[in-house]
């Protein structure tokens, strides 16, 4: 198989589909040329329960998208999520060296704010900078070359239980790739759907997938809070399965095909065909029916994204409103129901476009994917750009050098 410089690949490993992306880092984007999405069930909420299971599926994906992109691949970056995830906010003070900062004092103040009491069952996934304090100055995004005696800097934490993180890489792991970094699904998400306008304003990002629904609030530029719901699509299936008393395989279909998540909208008199099970003939039933049922599990995750909202103090803040996402989100009357419950604006949204096979990722079930992507894309850039900086300034200190023994 061929190797190529600048490749970047991607698993979102959730609970219902694994997917593994294969991108081409160009000067003009990112372009997919590989793409592999296999069904998933060796997680529950999010969480791997069946190493064997959670195998198979990242072996499925990811060799269909090698195959298609003809790439070998190594290494990835790897999305995680689920209920054990907890994100707090914290506080570092230090003094200013030499009264200017200089990166260094901002990474000590930052270091500072990550020395908060961490239960050793948890590790910390991502330390978010979200704004720092110079004196009595606040809501500085780059203190570098202020003047003062103090430095305060405001995180956000990310932890994660390291069993469950464990269980992501040993199972990443098996099918012989390396880790890159693990990242967490909402921050992924929200750079596939959110724009710099809505975090710089103010907007909440509710990504419903099938097994848990991810929450990330943005306020001036940066992440606010994170939260995980532990309630999916999965759980509206199988309310339709019991509720109707089909098989799964049919609930699921129903769903996709005949349902609707706000009552208000569906006309009185339709009717939808209903298999019935163990041999019994098909029933008509209503689709207002159907749809009580699917309205009242999507009512209780968004009352519960709600609820963090609220929780958060943000609120009132949101000026960009709610953008929600993710493979339930496909739901007709998913907006709607949105907009009636957090009285707030609701974009429904997609992941942006990118080049090469985008068409295969063209739908919200893909905005986590889709985000690794831009995530990983960023870093590489990053750190060519740092690495061509320090080439930059190992070059301007060279010449200061020999300007200085010369005259
Ligand atoms: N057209 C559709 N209408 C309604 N629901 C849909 C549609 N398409 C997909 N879904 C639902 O989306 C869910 C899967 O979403 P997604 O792929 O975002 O979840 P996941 O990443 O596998 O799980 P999680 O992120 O919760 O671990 C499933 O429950 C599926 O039934
Ligand atoms: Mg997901």
């Amino acid at each position: 198989m061929a190797k190529k410089a600048n490749l970047v690949a991607v698993l979102d490993i959730g609970t219902t589909k694994t997917s593994a992306l294969i991108c081409e880092l160009t000067e003009g984007g990112v372009d997919l040329i590989g793409f592999g999405s296999t069904p998933s069930d060796g997680l529950r909420k999010g969480v791997v329960i069946n190493i064997e299971n959670t195998v198979e599926s990242i072996k499925g994906a990811l060799e269909e998208a090698e195959r298609v992109s003809g790439c070998n691949i190594r290494s990835a970056y790897v999305g995680i999520s689920g209920g054990h995830i907890r994100g707090q906010n914290s506080l570092g003070i230090v003094g200013i060296k030499g009264g200017e900062v200089d990166s260094e004092d901002v990474q000590r103040s930052v270091e500072a704010a990550k020395a908060v009491n961490i239960p050793t069952d948890r590790e910390i996934l991502h330390v978010l900078t979200q704004s720092f304090m110079v004196d009595d100055q606040d809501g500085i995004r780059d203190p570098v070359g202020m003047t003062g005696v103090r430095l305060e800097s405001k995180v956000h934490i990310v932890t994660g239980s390291v069993s469950a993180i464990q269980n992501i890489v040993k199972s990443v792991n098996r099918v012989g790739l390396e880790i890159s970094e693990i990242v967490l699904e909402h921050i992924a998400a929200a750079e596939a759907v959110l724009t710099q306008d809505e975090k710089d304003l103010g907007v909440a990002m509710l990504d419903i997938g099938g097994g848990t629904a991810n929450l990330v609030i943005y306020y001036e530029g940066t992440v606010r809070t994170t939260a995980v719901i532990p309630v999916g699509g999965h759980y509206i299936t199988s309310d339709i399965s019991t509720g109707l008393r089909t098989p799964l395989a049919e609930a699921e279909r129903i769903k996709k095909e005949h349902g609707c998540a706000y009552t208000p909208m569906i006309p009185r008199e339709e009717t939808i065909q209903v298999p019935s099970v163990g041999g019994r003939e098909p029933r008509d039933v209503s689709r207002q029916i159907l749809g009580r049922i699917i309205e009242a599990r999507m009512e209780e995750i968004i009352n519960l994204a709600y609820k963090e909202i609220s929780k958060s103090g943000y609120e009132d803040l949101l000026a960009a409103g709610v953008v929600v996402t993710g493979g339930t989100s496909k739901t007709e009357g998913t907006a709607e129901l949105t907009e009636q419950i957090m009285n707030m604006p609701v974009r429904m949204a997609l992941p942006r476009a990118i080049g090469g096979l985008n068409d295969k990722v063209d739908h919200p079930m893909y905005s986590t994917a889709v985000g690794l992507v831009m995530y990983a894309s960023q870093n590489m850039s990053r750190k060519v750009r740092n690495s061509s900086e320090s080439w930059i300034g190992r070059t301007c200190r060279q010449v200061k050098k020999w300007c200085l023994e010369f005259f």
